[in-house]
């Protein structure tokens, strides 16, 4: 069934565990709750990724020893400092933002959290910016992470690839919508953007993946993760 709205109390009873989760398995950190107090303080929109989120990123990259790491859409750099703290001594980040606003945002957050030798924030929209890293011979990527505007979500997946390695993981969030994403007459671009994409990861050879719906206190949504395999 495709939801049009989620029962208030389900969506309790999914708030109430992420808290039990986080809680028990993500003790408050301080550079990562300033993070999420200036973003809201800035009026940034608050879809940055959960805790419980943002831990599996930095779980993910840690357990394939990436190096460097690539990210699709920055906010206030809540996911990017869970992702950059996977990193060893030698690692870097480089994320992707279109707004300046959030970048200018981000860059402060990075800064709090001691990441400017890291991390590089390019600024502009990443369909612009990615050519560039190729062009710089800024790769291949270890782990890439797509969280930004879904409908260019085929086009950054496509630079993923190029950008990546045989053994490397592409993470892209937000891919089940409210259930959305199995209605194939949604008129939302959104929607489409990640159809479209799951069309070309049914025949895309160069990829294994699979997708997980997921709920939590960010609702029902899910993500797709592919590991590139030639
Ligand atoms: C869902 S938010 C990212 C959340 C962040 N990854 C986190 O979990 O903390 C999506 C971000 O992508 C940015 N964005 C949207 N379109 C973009 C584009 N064409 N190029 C780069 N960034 C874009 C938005 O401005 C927004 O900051």
């Amino acid at each position: 069934m495709i939801t049009d709205k989620i029962p208030a109390d389900l969506q309790n009873t999914w708030t109430t565990v992420d808290d039990y989760i986080n809680q028990k398995l993500i003790p408050s950190d301080p550079v990562l709750d300033a993070a999420l107090t200036a973003s809201a303080d800035a009026g940034l929109p608050q879809i940055a990724v959960t805790p419980c989120q943002g831990k599996l990123l930095h779980l993910l990259a840690r357990s394939i020893g990436a190096k460097n790491i690539l990210e699709i859409g920055t906010l206030g750099a809540y996911s990017t400092i869970w992702l950059a703290r996977a990193l060893p001594a030698e690692g870097r980040l480089v994320t992707l933002e279109a707004d300046p606003k959030h970048a200018e945002v981000a860059r402060a957050n990075i800064a709090n959290a001691g990441l400017e030798d890291k991390i590089e924030l390019r600024e502009g929209p990443a369909l612009e910016t990615l050519p560039e890293l190729a062009a710089e011979g800024l790769l291949p990527f270890d782990f890439i992470f797509i969280d930004a505007d879904k409908e260019n979500n085929i086009g950054y997946f496509q630079w993923a690839l190029r950008l990546s390695h045989p053994g490397a993981l592409i993470l892209i969030d937000n891919v089940i919508r409210d259930g959305a994403v199995a209605d194939p007459n949604s008129t939302d671009p959104m929607v489409q953007g990640v159809r479209r994409l799951n069309d070309l990861l049914a025949k895309e050879s160069r990829v294994c993946a699979t997708t997980i719906q997921t709920v939590g206190s960010k609702g029902y949504d899910g993500f797709t993760l592919a590991l590139v395999v030639s």
